[in-house]
């Protein structure tokens, strides 16, 4: 396993605007694209006159990220439509568009094959889903015969039915020799450039093969001394850091210990900078960015006087159901971090990022996305840095952290902190379970999707602790 950066690579965009013409794998706007099935635009709010199937909300979703307006499918979760269905069809859908997405490239990859040219957006999306259904194992005929319906229900796209009957039929016969043949999906080049020249090219390649591959579910146990029993319980893996991973498909709400709060969802990698602020029994925490919490309740199990600030009202609801399910307690402040006034023993602010480690849970963001907003995410954080650190009491540490992949957004954050304020020191990560080559130059910790690979890998994440002197 290679060093972590060490080097200034050019975050993408960082003057606030993309590197280039949004690449990747949309399609080439030869289809009219935005609409769903029905003729109903993906992100809109029109209630539906029938709940959607799983197959046409996962159309839709899929169309919107894709679309000339790009959503995330993040964005999307609240939309109306999406929330009138059934919850396992919800799911379903989410599920679909989300492994669809993930494949895209690969999807493309064979059907470029059986297309002479482009169809438009909506069927194109078809054709990917479709695809990937079939090379996932779906039942050919009636996988077929349901995206061909689909085709059919289409106002604007009807008569291309005959299209996706032919082309799908021909996917079928041949994804189960050709799809494992296909190369891990490809980031889009707004993101891969900037990452290639900070990790190098192979690096690139580690990590794209660990989104392909998705991530497991990793839950933090409310009582770290109880992690194994709950490991054992829940048929799960005690991780080296301490968090439990299970895999294969799971309804979250129906494990034991769900009711009861014994442990929540989180990532292994976003588990480790609230440990990093080691003993906090006691301590007055200030969780900058807090929401929805999974930090807020592992600094609250672990005994601090946690005040949990956010400027979204809507995080924070899902901060409070977390804090309520769980039975811990924490200060909520709805507010804009750069206006708080206070005095903490310790601060953590997990800072508003590119999200580009969490790709694995997300594969809709390199599309959805052009690395536009970055430079100003950058300004933001460094500023929220700043302001942090003159609420920090002396002897107090501030842990910074942010879930991207971009040093841009990490180790240069903490390199320029500590030129600007030379009295502050970084205090080396001694956590159980991480490797000496996590440890970056500067004393922070950086994770990437490729780590673990057998275990099934870890969100890209950087932290630091920051101690200012008495
Ligand atoms: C990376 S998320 C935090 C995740 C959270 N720490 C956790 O572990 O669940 C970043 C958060 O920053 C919040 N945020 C963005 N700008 C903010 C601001 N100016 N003041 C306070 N919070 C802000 C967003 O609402 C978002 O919830």
């Amino acid at each position: 396993m290679s060093k972590p950066p060490s080097r200034r690579p050019s975050a993408p965009a960082a003057n606030g605007r993309p590197n280039g013409p949004r690449q990747g794998h949309r399609p080439g706007g030869k289809g009219p694209g935005g609409k769903g099935p029905g003729g109903n635009a993906p992100g809109n709010n029109r209630p539906e006159k029938r709940a959607l199937s799983a197959r046409a909300a996962a159309l839709r979703l899929l169309t919107a990220v894709l679309g000339e307006t790009p959503r995330l499918l993040s964005e999307l979760r609240e939309a109306p439509w999406l929330a009138a269905m059934p919850a396992p069809e919800r799911a379903r859908a989410q599920r679909l568009a989300t492994e669809g997405l993930r494949q895209l490239e690969r999807c493309d990859r064979l059907l470029d094959r059986h297309l002479k040219k482009a169809p438009p957006l909506p069927v194109q999306n078809v054709l990917r889903l479709g695809t990937w259904e079939l090379a996932s194992g779906g039942a050919a005929h009636g996988v077929v015969n349901d995206w061909v319906n689909e085709t059919a229900r289409m106002q604007a796209h009807g008569h291309l039915k005959g299209l996706v009957n032919a082309v799908l039929r021909k996917v079928a016969a041949e994804a189960p020799a050709e799809w494992p043949k296909l190369r891990a999906p490809r980031l889009a080049d707004w993101l891969r450039e900037p990452l290639a020249e900070a990790y190098g090219r192979e690096r690139i390649l580690a990590f794209e093969t660990a989104h392909a591959a998705g991530a497991p579910l990793d839950l933090t146990p409310r009582n770290a001394s109880q992690a194994a029993d709950w490991a054992a319980k829940l048929g799960g893996t005690l991780l080296p850091t301490g968090s439990i991973r299970l895999t294969g498909p799971v309804q979250v709400s129906a494990l034991p210990g769900y009711d009861d709060g014994a442990w929540w969802i989180q990532d292994a990698a976003a588990a480790l900078p609230a440990k990093l602020l080691g003993d906090v029994t006691g301590k007055s925490v200030l969780d900058l960015c807090a929401a929805p919490g999974g930090k807020t309740l592992q600094l609250a199990a672990a005994g601090a006087k946690v005040t949990a600030l956010d400027i979204s009202e809507s995080r924070l609801l899902r901060l409070r159901e977390n804090l309520a399910r769980t039975g811990l307690t924490a200060k909520i402040l709805a507010a804009d971090a750069l206006e708080h006034q206070g005095n903490y023993d310790a601060i953590l602010l997990d800072a508003p990022c590119s999200a580009t480690g969490t790709i694995r849970r997300h594969p809709d963001l390199p599309l959805a996305r052009d690395g536009a907003e970055i430079g100003e995410l950058i300004g933001l954080q460094e500023a929220m840095l700043e302001h942090a650190l003159t609420l920090l009491k002396p002897g107090g540490t501030l842990i910074f952290c942010t879930c991207s992949l971009i040093p841009d957004e990490g180790e240069c954050q903490v390199e320029d902190a500590l030129a600007r304020h030379p009295d502050l020191q970084v205090l080396r990560p001694t956590l159980e379970g991480i490797a000496p080559d996590w440890i970056t130059e500067e004393g922070g910790l950086r994770t990437t999707p490729d780590l673990w690979p057998e275990a099934g890998g870890m969100d890209g994440f950087y932290m630091a602790a920051l101690h200012k002197p008495d």
